[in-house]
């Protein structure tokens, strides 16, 4: 049987009562593969794409969806986001690169960023990448003169800081005044980009884009940042006739991370987004556009769980008691960048009662790796397999070696199947790029 993550994932046990997930005893895979491991469900991706496909589909033809790959980026789901039909959007020369050797038609990616290189603009040119997302004054001139050098003509986008906020941490908030990404409308900055891309001869300005920020909940801002964006399009189209054939309008939805946490759903959203734009084109007199959305966290945020295995366990009489794991700020710095919510199980005692309020510790050199304060799991012993769901996003993408510690290994299950998608880094792949003092 497949079904897809949901909440309480405590539910999901199997009769030796271990947590399971998809006919993949958690306990098992732990054994097999070691911890901290990262574990995708399959069908949960595939599921998250389908919805939000289906979604848009009910209200207009015309669509695209974009994986924003920077939440996840890997070969096998890249491969897996294109089978469902999406396109992909990538934020550096490695993401395009993965998308590649992903097989990714080069014509389905977009290519973000507030400081492309021009090392990365040409890669990515080279290959025939299909639209470029253009953040700065420098990066439209850069790229007309690559192009004119190279002969063609380049898809680009405009991006555009609608100057929304959008009730998230400050760090994933992207779209207020105050932002390094994208062209502003004060002083009519948003404006200017605009006659500029119209003007350069080999670039070929196909719309717009914006993205106010990341696990957003509230649906409203999404539709204010869209008002504004048609606003600029129908100066911009009064001012020199731009005609806008696309309105990117960004990733943003939330996901449920804990109990408390009540995130819109994928329908609501598509509504919001397409018959906003339907509406705000239309009081402006002009025609729809397709509409283009890049989730990323809510295609594979709830489809990862990390397990960790449980080390030592420190009580301090009337204080805490800290649970320290075999991962923390390395595999999932969240906790640590944006004071990030997590909830906690045993995956060994799936079915006993979580009963113990504990602080799940990292095992790094720094006092703030904490994974979860406040936890209540299960009652703790060295050994139990600890894992944390919805971690799918923005964990592994944002891991690194610090304290010497190999990245983790990523499984990707499906009906009762485990397949390695990221093997783990060794000891040995931590020291392949250095060289020594002397020979
Ligand atoms: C330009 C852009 N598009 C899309 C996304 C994906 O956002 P989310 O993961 O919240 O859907 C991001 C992430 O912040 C982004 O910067």
């Amino acid at each position: 049987m497949t079904h897809t993550l949901v909440y309480p994932i405590t539910s999901l046990h199997n009769s030796a009562g271990h947590l399971e997930i998809d006919g993949c005893d958690v306990v098992d895979l732990a054994a097999v593969f070691g911890t901290p491991l990262l574990v995708y469900e399959e069908e949960t991706i595939r599921d998250q794409c389908r919805r939000y496909m289906a979604a848009f589909r009910e209200h207009t033809d015309d669509f695209e969806v974009i994986y924003a790959s920077k939440a996840f980026s890997s070969v096998a789901v890249d491969q897996l986001v294109m089978e469902e039909g999406l396109s992909i959007d990538v934020s550096s020369g490695g993401e395009y690169h993965m998308a590649r050797v992903a097989g990714f038609p080069a014509e389905r990616i977009f290519f973000h960023g507030n400081n492309k290189t021009r090392e990365e603009l040409e890669y990515a040119l080279c290959g025939g990448v299909g639209s470029v997302v253009v953040d700065s004054f420098q990066e439209l001139a850069l790229l007309e003169e690559i192009v004119a050098g190279r002969g063609g003509s380049q898809r680009i986008l405009l991006r555009i800081t609608p100057g929304v906020e959008a009730h998230t941490h400050s760090f994933i908030e992207t779209g207020q005044v105050d932002s390094k990404f994208g062209f502003g409308l004060a002083d009519g900055v948003a404006l200017e980009a605009i006659r500029e891309a119209l003007a350069a001869p080999h670039l070929d300005l196909v719309g717009l884009h914006a993205h106010i920020g990341s696990q957003i909940f509230k649906l409203d801002a999404f539709r204010r940042a869209i008002g504004i964006l048609v606003k600029l399009i129908g100066q911009a189209h009064a001012g020199f006739g731009f005609e806008c054939r696309c309105l990117n309008v960004g990733g943003g939805l939330g996901i449920r991370y804990t109990v408390e946490d009540a995130p819109s759903s994928i329908g609501d959203y598509a509504t919001v987004k397409v018959e906003g734009v339907r509406e705000e084109m239309a009081a402006m007199g002009l025609p729809m556009p397709r509409v283009l959305i890049e989730p990323g966290r809510s295609i594979v945020g709830k489809a990862g769980i990390t397990a960790y295995t449980v080390g030592t366990i420190k009580e301090i009489p009337r204080v805490r008691t800290y649970v320290s794991v075999d991962g923390g700020m390395s595999d999932n710095i969240r906790p640590m960048l944006y004071d990030a919510q997590y909830l906690g199980m045993l995956a060994n005692k799936a079915d006993e009662p979580a009963d113990t309020k504990v602080t799940v510790a990292g095992k790094h050199c720094e006092s703030g790796d904490i994974l979860i304060r406040d936890a209540v799991i299960q009652r703790p012993e060295p050994g139990d397999i600890l894992v944390m769901p919805a971690t799918g996003a923005y964990c592994f993408a944002m891991a690194s070696n610090y304290n010497g510690s190999p990245r983790p290994a990523v499984v990707l299950v499906r009906q009762g199947q485990a397949r390695v998608i990221i093997e783990r880094e060794t000891y040995a792949d931590l020291v392949a790029k250095h060289r020594p003092l002397r020979d």
